[in-house]
């Protein structure tokens, strides 16, 4: 079975694996490198890892819409059920729950985590994914580079998706760090070339990745798909 990953630019993914497809960090209709319409999603999980706008502007109403199964930090989760979403998934650190089609595991980010209107989003996340096909995907969200990436890949992990745009996250030599400890089989680069703070060379930092380290980075423009088989 395939897992395939569709880049919506920024930090936002969509991802459909055996019928099952989620959306992480939506931010479409705003974002400068997005092509498609958030509209147009249709999903059965929205998962967000902190509260900025550049991570969960579209959230809202792609839950509403798809009556999908938002997912995120407790503060964060409440939040989105004050503004009326019906089906809310609060998790926290370390934090795991089984479906049927796999699992995920809310893990540690250095950032922070603000809503859209200033309220309190509780802590920033990432997210790591296992779907039953054996495939495991691990969503950094916003993050500085932390020796504690170690420990996220007790269960190996096929794609990593790091912020490499530096300013708010970690940049590409941190990125490379975090990959020595993390481990991947693969890693796709994101939140980098949205705007121009955080402009960065992503053939630069995968040449730097494949000199120095064994985890092969794939490099894909907003709109595009990778199968992970
Ligand atoms: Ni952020
Ligand atoms: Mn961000």
């Amino acid at each position: 079975m395939a897992t395939k990953l569709t880049w919506f630019g920024h930090s936002c993914w969509f991802i459909e694996s055996d019928g099952t497809r989620l959306i992480i960090d939506p931010y479409m209709a705003d974002s400068p490198t997005c092509m498609m319409r958030p509209e147009d999603v249709k999903v059965d999980y929205v998962l967000v890892t902190h509260g900025h706008s550049d991570h969960c502007s579209d959230a809202e109403s792609i839950a509403k819409r798809c009556d999908a199964m938002l997912v995120g930090v407790f503060e964060l989760t409440q939040w989105f059920a004050k503004r009326g979403v019906k089906k809310t998934l609060p998790m926290n650190i370390g934090g795991h729950v089984e479906y049927v089609w796999g699992s995920l595991r809310m893990v540690p980010a250095v950032h922070s985590s603000t809503m859209p209107d200033g309220s309190d989003g509780g802590i920033a996340s990432g997210f790591v994914i296992s779907f039953h096909d054996g495939h495991r995907i691990y969503h950094a969200g916003d993050t500085a580079f932390f020796g504690d990436m170690a420990y996220i890949n007790r269960s190996g992990i096929d794609i990593a998706l790091l912020p490499i745009g530096g300013r708010y996250t970690m940049g590409p030599y941190d990125a490379l760090d975090a990959l020595r400890l993390l481990k991947p089989r693969r890693a796709m680069p994101m939140h980098y070339g949205t705007w121009e703070m955080i402009h960065q060379d992503p053939q630069a930092w995968a040449d730097h990745v494949h000199r120095q380290t064994d985890v092969e980075v794939s490099i894909i423009q907003p709109g595009e798909m990778f199968t992970l088989v």
